[in-house]
Formats: C-alpha cells, structure tokens, sequence
C-alpha cells in the first residue's frame, strides 16, 4: 500500500486509461503536495539527495520548495498501478523555483514532457484559486478532439456548444473552457498559451490535441475532465442525427441554474 495521495493519483490514471482518455503514453498529470501529504510520504522520499537539480530554464513564481507527484515521460497510464515508481515520481522545487530534483520515483525517467505547462499552470492556479488547485490533468479525449475540427477555436463557441449539451455541464464549468489554436506538443509556446487560458478558466482545449484541467483533488479535476468530454460527446451525436436543433438550454436556464446552486456564470461567454 502507497501513501493515500500516492493510491488516488493511480487511480486517475487508471480511470483515464479505462475511458479512453490516455492511450499509449497519452496525456499526463501532476499533483501540487500539501506539507502533511509530504509528511506522510516522507518514509520513500530521497530528502538528502542533494546533487541532482535540473534546471527549469526560468524561475516559475511562487512554486519554490514544493512538492509534486508527476507522471513520467513516455509512461502509460495504463501501467501505473503496475508500476508505480516508474510511471510516477516526486519531485522537489528549489529556493528560487527555477530548478528541480527527483527525490522518489521517476526510475530512469523524467518528468512528463508537458512539465513547463503543469507547472506555470500551477503558479497561476496556486495563485487565482487561493491555493486550492492542486491537480493538473491533460488527456487525449476523443469528442472534444474532433469538435476542434468543426468549431470556430474560441472560448465563446466551445463554452455554449459544452454548456448547452448537457443540463449539468455549466454546474462543473461555469467560468467555460479556454482554446489554443494547434501548437507543438511539449512546447514553451503551448505551456504559455495555457497557463494564459488558465488565470481565467478550470479547462483548457488544445485543437486537435486534447484537453487540460484543474481542480481542487482528483474526484475535482478528472469529474471537469469527463463531464466536458460527455458534453461534447452528447453534441456530436446530435449533430450525427442531422435534424434541426428545435430547443436548446437557454441563457435564463444556464442563470437559474448557476443560482440555484450560488455559482458565477462567466456572463462574457454567454449571447453567442
Ligand atoms: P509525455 O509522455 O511526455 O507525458 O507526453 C504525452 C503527451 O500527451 C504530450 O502532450
Ligand atoms: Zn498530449
């Protein structure tokens, strides 16, 4: 038996593998540590290793001396409750942030190749949400996937086609879905683009790559994940009916719904 955080971050994995969401190596996934999650996995953590950092390339802000659990590179999903210490690791920030070292896991590997999104994303969440964003999650889900090629990429369009599809989507996305246009896979330019999306939004789509969320646990972040992906699943299956939309949800039903339950509808999004 692993550490309590260590067992659930397998099960998303685990999950997102089971639905189709993380073929292959597909996707990735970090965790940002509270200081008694440490604690309670200190037994495995390589506290001492002193010489191994490497280098971020930039300071990332207000990540310093923390923690994350972060899936390997080129590691499957599939795999991780397998092989726990090589599909995940700890890492270990240091003073100034702009530098890392493995101090569990990660056998022979190194972090994701998506680490600089997840990580300025996490600044920007740590940030924004008051330190409750700790999950980073990207996936290869397919609807939202093939949506990128039928929509106009805006967060307008892909926030009512998700919000309007399905009564309860609004009530786990109410700030909508940020989109980037097709960037490299790993790239600077894709982390940027991102964590831009992300001082606004819990989910942001990458055309005709996949998908990216936040959330305050794993039950938080992998439900943003699942709930935009039957969203979008739900609206191409109508659009494969071919027959002319008659009713739809509303802006007065996406309100009423958002103040039943005392959430903020992003109003910029909405009159499409
Ligand atoms: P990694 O195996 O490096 O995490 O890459 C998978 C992926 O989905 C890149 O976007
Ligand atoms: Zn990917």
């Amino acid at each position: 038996m692993y550490p309590k955080i260590i067992e659930e971050f397998v099960r998303m994995c685990d999950d997102g593998y089971r639905l189709g969401f993380n073929e292959a190596n597909g996707g990735n996934a970090s965790y940002r540590m509270a200081p008694e999650e440490i604690k309670k996995c200190s037994e495995y953590l390589d506290l001492k290793n002193d010489g191994d950092w490497m280098s971020l390339g930039c300071e990332i802000t207000g990540l310093s001396n923390e923690y994350f659990i972060v899936t390997a590179s080129g590691s499957l999903m599939r795999n991780a409750g397998l092989d726990v210490e090589g599909t995940l690791g700890i890492v270990q920030l240091n003073d100034t942030g702009d530098a890392y070292k493995i101090i569990w896991g990660l056998e022979g590997r190194r972090p994701t190749s998506e680490f600089s999104a997840h990580l300025l994303s996490h600044s920007v969440r740590k940030c924004v949400s008051g330190g409750h964003d700790r999950v980073m999650y990207h996936l290869h889900p397919p609807a939202v996937i093939a949506l990128t090629y039928i929509l106009d990429l805006n967060d307008k369009i892909f926030s009512n086609a998700l919000w309007r599809s399905m009564t309860e989507c609004v009530m786990v996305i109410p700030d909508g879905v940020g989109v980037v246009p097709w960037l490299c896979p790993g790239s600077r330019e894709l982390a940027n683009a991102t964590c831009e999306k992300m001082s606004a939004r819990q989910a942001v789509i990458w055309a005709h790559h996949g998908l990216y969320v936040t959330g305050l646990s794993f039950d938080d972040a992998f439900g943003k994940a699942h709930t935009i992906e039957k969203s979008a699943s739900i609206y191409l299956d109508i659009l494969k009916t071919g027959r002319p939309i008659l009713q739809t949800i509303t802006d007065t039903d996406l309100r009423t719904i958002c103040l039943s339950l005392g959430l903020k509808i992003n109003e910029e999004l909405l009159e499409v």
